[in-house]
């Protein structure tokens, strides 16, 4: 047999980042120049010997295994929270303590944005830096929603998370990112649909009806539970599993989707209510508002508030709010446009989903800020019809803006743009048009929405 070492190339590496996966980024130094290793289980600052796994056939850049560890271990390592880190994907970062973690997100930041900044983090022509990240406000427990996967684990209907990069279920229960309530409920869904005689769908075997459960939780503790099955999913047994669930007198509702499609989406068409409400009341922004089956609503609400409030101050800091008109783009249920409007400022949100813009209109006539929002279906390059504004808000989806709405900013009256980004890459590529359209950055703060994970939220200002 040949050692490893005779079968796979070994290389020393010290990790200098992390990447999405969680995995250690350094670079090795090789007579043949030096590559990008990627290596699991190896933290910015660690040493090891690792063997090749597989190397890209178009850039210097490779995977790698631990074959022995070198020098100790960083400080900041720490045992992961939930029972199946590692196996899940999802919260890949949760053996790097916090601290390190934030560290990490705004290096991460720096990097992408170097197309921008430079190298450094700092604007040159206006020597404005990358904040530090702000914290969220809980590190575990933060999550309002969980969205499971149904399959078969270890030969009982399960309801989890499919491992990274495969269509192998991890049970995930016990997951410690969720608010209790959202794993209980997983729970209580998962044993009433076995009860029931519910089968889990099998894609490669096309048999079986429940597909997926989401559940969403309020900060009051209520919960929102949507069965999505294949529609010859019967009728009886699924009925049966809803009013299981909606025993426990925390459930506001239980719905039921059908879902048919091939493509992997999650939602497909109408829910029926099965039991109870078709929403729940939540808050957002401080403001009452319902919450359905399918609207986007940022997962951890207490910190998505934090980024409400400061989006707004930095829109209308300095200005009279009560004069400035403002527009809110891309703005699902309107926690940003709630924000402004509170501040006293006239909103114009526009969202493509009609169910979160019906949300938003009725929230904010709960709260008698009816008068200063308009909030409009539509797609975010409407906003070219959005007349006279002082400033805009945009939050787009990880890809970031189309050209469209950069040239509709651009083309716009208003003197500020707040952008607010979940993709620092798009941001870049964004930023730099902006800026080339006569823009200049005045402010770039990150913020952790998700603990334990890559993702970074990032609220630059840009000003003429
Ligand atoms: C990142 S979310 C932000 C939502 C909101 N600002 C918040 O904090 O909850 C992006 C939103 O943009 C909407 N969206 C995506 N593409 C759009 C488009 N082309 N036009 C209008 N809205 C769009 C999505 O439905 C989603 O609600």
């Amino acid at each position: 047999m040949p050692s490893v070492a005779e079968s796979r190339k070994l290389v020393e590496i010290e990790a200098t980042s992390l990447d999405e996966a969680g995995r250690g980024v350094g670079m090795s130094e090789e007579p043949s120049g030096p590559r990008t290793m990627h290596v699991p289980d190896l933290l910015p600052g660690e040493r090891a010997e690792v063997a090749i796994d597989h190397q890209s056939p178009h850039k210097a850049e490779a995977w790698a295994t631990i074959v022995r560890r070198l020098g100790e271990p960083s400080p900041a390592r720490t045992s992961p929270a939930c029972p199946a880190f590692g196996r899940c994907g999802g919260c890949a970062w949760q053996h790097l303590a916090y601290p390190g973690q934030l560290a990490e997100k705004r290096a991460r930041v720096v990097r992408a944005l170097a197309p921008v900044l430079g190298a450094g983090g700092v604007e040159a022509a206006t020597a404005v830096a990358v904040a530090a990240v702000t914290p969220s406000p809980a590190e575990l427990g933060y999550r309002h929603k969980g969205k499971y996967v149904a399959g078969w684990i270890s030969g009982r209907l399960g309801l989890g998370a499919y491992a990274p990069r495969s269509h192998t279920l991890i049970d995930t229960a016990g997951c410690r990112v969720v608010a209790p309530l959202v794993d209980e409920l997983r729970a209580r869904a998962c044993s009433a649909a076995a009860a029931a005689g519910l089968t889990p769908w099998v894609e490669k075997q096309r048999t079986g009806e429940l597909r997926y459960v989401i559940v969403r939780a309020t900060r009051d503790g209520r919960g929102l539970v949507v069965l999505v099955v294949r529609s010859i999913a019967d009728e009886t047994r699924v009925a049966a599993v809803a009013r299981a669930i909606a025993g426990d007198p925390r459930v506001a509702g239980v719905l039921r989707m059908d879902n048919d499609r091939d493509d992997g989406a999650l939602l497909d068409g109408a829910a029926r209510v099965l039991a109870g409400d078709a929403t729940v009341r939540d808050t957002v922004a401080g403001v009452a508002i319902e919450l359905g089956a399918g609207e986007f609503a940022q997962v951890n609400p207490a910190q998505a508030d934090a980024i409400y409030a400061r989006v707004a101050t930095l829109a209308l800091e300095a200005w009279d709010a009560t004069a400035t008109r403002a527009a809110d783009i891309y703005a699902g249920l309107g926690g940003i446009t709630l924000a402004l409007a509170s501040a006293r400022a006239s909103v114009i949100a526009i969202e493509r989903d009609p169910s979160a813009v019906a949300a938003l209109s009725a929230a904010a006539a709960g709260a008698g800020l009816g008068d200063r929002v308009d909030a409009r279906t539509g797609d975010a390059a409407t906003l070219a019809h959005g007349g006279q504004l002082d400033v805009i808000v945009v939050n787009p989806p990880r890809k970031g803006l189309s050209t469209d709405v950069i040239t509709a900013l651009v083309a716009s009256s208003a003197r500020r743009v707040v952008y607010v980004s979940c993709g620092p890459e798009s941001l870049a590529r964004d930023l730099v048009l902006l800026r080339d359209g006569g823009f200049t950055i005045d402010t770039i703060e990150p913020f952790d929405l998700m603990p334990g994970t890559a993702q970074v939220e990032t609220v630059v200002r840009l000003q003429r």
